[in-house]
């Protein structure tokens, strides 16, 4: 199976005004536009909950979440799925959490090394349905390298829900790899807010958002 129902955002889809959206004060010069809002994403969020719910099985599962830009959309989606097992009748899913920490990139740039950070309790993943939770694939190597690290602990199977899939300008404007379940496909812009940050900046915004050269400037390393 693949994201088919994604949202597509087009290389000159909705640029939302800045003046528009409340946006922490600090940040307002470092941003160009609003490309997401935050309600949007809780909206969208909730559909791929209800994808996943109906597509699993009643087996118990394994919640992986990527750390750390995955932490928000990994609460809301936990939240939203821990709803419909509340309220959805005879079906009920449950979920274990987990947590690991992965490093690939500096500045806005790959650096092309990724480091997986934790992962010391993976052996319990073995049998298990795991479903992977990240904020952002874009040259998709972080998922390859990720699901082939987890192969080799025997879960019963491994899916991938991803909030943003990146368009690759270099890959005739296609993602480099498609997750299961994509929350919306982006252009080829460096974006942060709702946890996705650059360079530890930008975590404590809601909307997604289009970083400016001013910001760039003003948190590089
Ligand atoms: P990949 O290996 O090139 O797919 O990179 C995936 C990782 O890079 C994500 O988990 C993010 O941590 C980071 N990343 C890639 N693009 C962005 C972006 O536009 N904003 C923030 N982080 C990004």
């Amino acid at each position: 199976m693949t994201a088919t129902n994604a949202i597509e955002i087009g290389e000159d889809g909705q640029a939302f005004d800045l003046n528009c959206f409340c946006v922490p004060k600090h940040y307002e010069t470092d941003l160009e536009y609003v490309l997401i809002p935050y309600g949007v994403i809780q909206d969208r969020i909730e559909r791929l909950a209800r994808d996943i719910f109906q597509e699993f099985g009643q087996e118990p599962l394994t919640a992986l979440c990527v750390l750390k830009g995955g932490y928000k959309f990994f609460s809301d989606l936990m939240d939203k799925i821990n709803q419909l097992n509340c309220n959805q009748g005879q079906k009920s899913i449950p979920v274990s959490l987990d947590f690991i920490r992965l490093k690939s990139y500096e500045n806005d740039q790959s650096s092309g090394q990724i480091q997986i950070l934790g992962g010391d309790n993976l052996s319990t993943l073995k049998g298990r349905n795991v479903l992977i939770v990240e904020d952002i694939i874009d040259t998709g190597r972080t998922m390859v390298k990720l699901l082939s690290t987890l192969e080799r602990y025997e879960p019963k199977s491994v899916r991938v829900a991803s909030l943003l899939v990146k368009r690759r300008e270099d890959n005739d404007r296609k993602p480099g790899f498609l997750p299961e379940y994509a929350g919306f496909i982006v252009p080829d812009k460096f974006v942060v807010g709702y946890a996705l940050d650059y360079n530890e900046y930008f975590r404590d915004l809601n909307h997604i958002c289009v970083i400016s050269e001013e910001g760039i400037k003003k948190y590089s390393q």
